[in-house]
């Protein structure tokens, strides 16, 4: 500031330097060549030409220092608003204001290489998608596969490695304790020592789809703008390929329960959970109505991960059954360019819910005969948990509930595909909310 006022007043001072010197010339050519009156007119003409061509090219310089000061104030300015600095192992780094890091949880298995391969092979920006790998457990093999990717992505490693207490008829999930203190530590990191807004976190077991970060990119301003939402997850529990429409990548819905497995939270969440944060089980402590207060994520029909890893603490008959057919996005859908405000709940509520409840409904045995008329959607009725569990169990949807929340629900709605066709399991109309004993 100071400095530029400055180079104005030299500019000034200058012009009016040549202005004055000018004059006192004129003057004295006054006098000197008085004598013949024609020869001054033509001698004063040229005077005031010069000093006139003069005193533009003196107003185009000031023009152009004031241009240049304003432009190098902006680009200043611009770059503190757009630039967050973040000292990570007592380095600096500067990231772009509005980062959303991918926070990778890893403890011990080296086939973490799989996982950031991808990450860093589809990540669109490196001073948007900062990449933190958190690890516990110390496990020296997998420090090494993680450095080995040096200034591409950045170690953290949990610092508390004491044996945590179990009570002893959980002794064999001590593993959950585990998992949970690294969460909270991981997150503690992530939004009070880095200071970051939201962030992504995914496990060191899964794969990503193309569009994984244009996903949470497109979906962001939902989060940052419907208080309803608390996240947005990569992941449909019912997203094998004969349950969902691989057609339509685009489609997204929201949904009660809480996925996880690569998703996305912001700091205002954070704040709110991080005091209270249990010492396990997170995942299903999260999905509990103090935690929810009613609140929803967006989840895809297609999933954007998919998990590869059968060794791990939950057992790897799950994976076999299960995990391993989720079927993983691989069409590139623009979703930062796609109009998403039908997954506004105000949008959602009504258009979603008039939808769901148009539908002529149908038993299970007559979608298995195919028995149904016509090739639109339709609906399946369930009042009870057992109707519920039975229909979910014939048709291959997960059956399971968590507070009272079936997978992938929405106002106890399941959404999928049968034989082609879309089918929604749906409660009564008059649905009122979970109930937690489900
Ligand atoms: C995170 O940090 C806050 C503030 O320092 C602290 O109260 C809280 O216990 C920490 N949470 C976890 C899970 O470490
Ligand atoms: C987005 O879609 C909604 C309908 O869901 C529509 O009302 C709105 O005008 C659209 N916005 C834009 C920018 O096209």
């Amino acid at each position: 500031m100071r400095r530029n006022h400055y180079i104005l007043i030299c500019a000034l001072s200058l012009t009016l330097w040549v202005f004055v010197s000018h004059y006192i010339f004129l003057g004295r050519t006054n006098f000197d060549f008085s004598t013949n009156s024609e020869n001054v007119d033509k001698k004063l003409n040229e005077l005031s030409a010069d000093i006139n061509s003069e005193l533009e090219l003196h107003d185009s310089m000031i023009e152009n220092l004031q241009q240049n000061i304003i432009a190098k104030r902006r680009e200043k300015e611009k770059a503190e608003h757009e630039r967050m600095q973040v000292v990570i192992n007592n380095e600096k780094f500067h990231y772009s204001n509005s980062a959303i890091p991918v926070v990778v949880i890893a403890c011990n298995r080296v086939s973490i290489s799989r996982c950031l391969d991808m990450l860093i092979k589809h990540r669109p920006s490196v001073e948007k998608f900062p990449i933190i790998v958190s690890q516990d457990c110390n496990h020296e093999a997998t420090t090494n596969v993680i450095k080995s990717y040096q200034n591409q992505v950045h170690l953290i490693q949990q610092p508390d490695q004491s044996e945590i207490s179990v009570p002893p008829k959980e002794k064999k999930f001590k593993g959950y304790f585990k998992i949970a203190r690294h969460y909270g530590w991981a997150l503690n990191q992530t939004f009070y020592e880095f200071n970051f807004n939201s962030a992504i976190i995914i496990e060191d077991d899964l794969d990503i789809a193309p569009d994984f970060y244009e996903y949470f990119l497109g979906t962001y301003p939902l989060l940052k703008n419907d208080p309803s939402l608390w996240c947005v997850s990569a992941w449909n529990d019912n997203g094998k390929p004969n349950l969902i429409d691989t057609r339509s990548p685009e489609l997204l819905y929201r949904t009660d329960f809480f996925p996880g497995l690569g998703w996305m939270l912001t700091k205002d969440l954070w704040d709110e959970i991080s005091t209270k944060w249990p010492r396990s089980y997170w995942d299903d402590w999260i999905r509990q109505p103090e935690q929810r207060k009613d609140r929803s994520c967006i989840r895809p029909e297609v999933s954007r991960t998919r998990t590869f890893g059968k060794i791990g603490v939950s057992n790897g008959m799950y994976f076999d059954k299960h995990l391993k057919f989720i079927h993983l996005n691989s069409e590139f859908v623009p979703f930062t360019k796609l109009n998403l405000t039908y997954l506004l709940r105000e949008n959602y509520d009504v258009e979603y819910v008039k939808l769901v409840y148009s539908l002529p409904t149908v038993t299970y045995e007559e979608l298995k005969m195919n028995t149904i008329q016509h090739n639109g959607a339709v609906r399946i009725a369930y009042y009870t948990k057992d109707q519920f569990r039975r229909n979910a169990k014939f048709l291959g949807l997960m059956d399971d509930f968590r507070s009272g929340v079936p997978r992938t629900g929405y106002r106890g709605i399941v959404s999928f595909i049968f034989n082609s066709r879309r089918v929604f399991l749906a409660p009564h109309p008059s649905w009122r909310g979970y109930d937690p004993t489900w």
